[in-house]
């Protein structure tokens, strides 16, 4: 099975417990990191974002809760995620089934483009940087929200002792789907470290790329303009 086929079909599999999950693992500070998030996108006045991967609808809720005229599209190609979203946000949050390294989107589209916690899932992160960079209009913003490994000694290792052993347990618990919350940290552990995350946006073309750290070094905010 290919990374794409398993992932949409792991997320379709723990839809019903994904939020509860989320809750649980960052101990309810996880709307809190989007609404960080959502406010380096600066969301303009009447303008028009993109969310992708937008699960249940949370980060695309947070831009339009912090500027309602802007009109908030989530795209994902897990349809049972959008459709918890939709029963939560209906009407705040648009929703529309796309792969995001394929969008079926015009060129110099959106205001901004955010995403959450899906760089590590896709099968090519170069080809999503790419494609945000695509349909964002010039002068645009795209913001990243990432899970990250903190760097402090000692926390880092306490950290480990959570996220790579209890919360897997937990989440397999919970879910039904032990698969999901083992691939969790592996997929971290897999990915980029920031600083190369900055440099692939500045490849592609992004210009005032920053990242930054929150929530004690667990994740990253990804910041570049078109
Ligand atoms: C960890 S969830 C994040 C959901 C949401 N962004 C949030 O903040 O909670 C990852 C999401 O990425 C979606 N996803 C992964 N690869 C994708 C792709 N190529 N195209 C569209 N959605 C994708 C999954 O279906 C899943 O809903």
């Amino acid at each position: 099975m290919d990374k794409s086929t398993y992932v949409r079909s792991m997320f379709d599999g723990i839809a019903h417990r994904y939020d509860l999950m989320n809750t649980l693992m960052t101990l309810g500070q996880h709307q809190a990191v989007r609404r960080a998030a959502a406010r380096l996108a600066q969301p303009p006045r009447d303008g028009l974002a993109l969310d992708l991967a937008t699960g249940t609808g949370d980060f695309a809720a947070a831009l339009h809760e912090i500027e309602p005229t802007c009109r908030v599209v989530g795209v994902d190609f897990a349809l049972e995620m959008m459709r918890l979203g939709q029963t939560k946000y209906r009407g705040d949050v648009s929703f529309a089934a796309g792969d995001m390294l394929r969008l079926p989107l015009p060129n110099d589209q959106f205001d901004r483009i955010v995403n959450g916690f899906v760089l590590r899932n896709v099968s090519d992160v170069r080809v999503a940087f790419a494609e945000m960079f695509r349909v964002l209009k010039p002068g645009g913003r795209a913001v990243s929200l990432e899970i990250t490994e903190p760097r402090t000694p000692v926390w880092r290792d306490v950290f480990a002792l959570y996220f790579d052993h209890a919360m897997p347990r937990i989440g397999g618990w919970l879910s039904g789907r032990p698969d999901a919350y083992r691939y969790l940290p592996q997929s971290v552990h897999d990915f980029l470290a920031p600083e190369a995350v900055a440099d692939l946006m500045r490849e592609i073309g992004f210009r005032e790329v920053s990242f930054h750290r929150e929530m004690l070094g667990t994740m990253a905010v990804y910041v570049g303009a078109k």
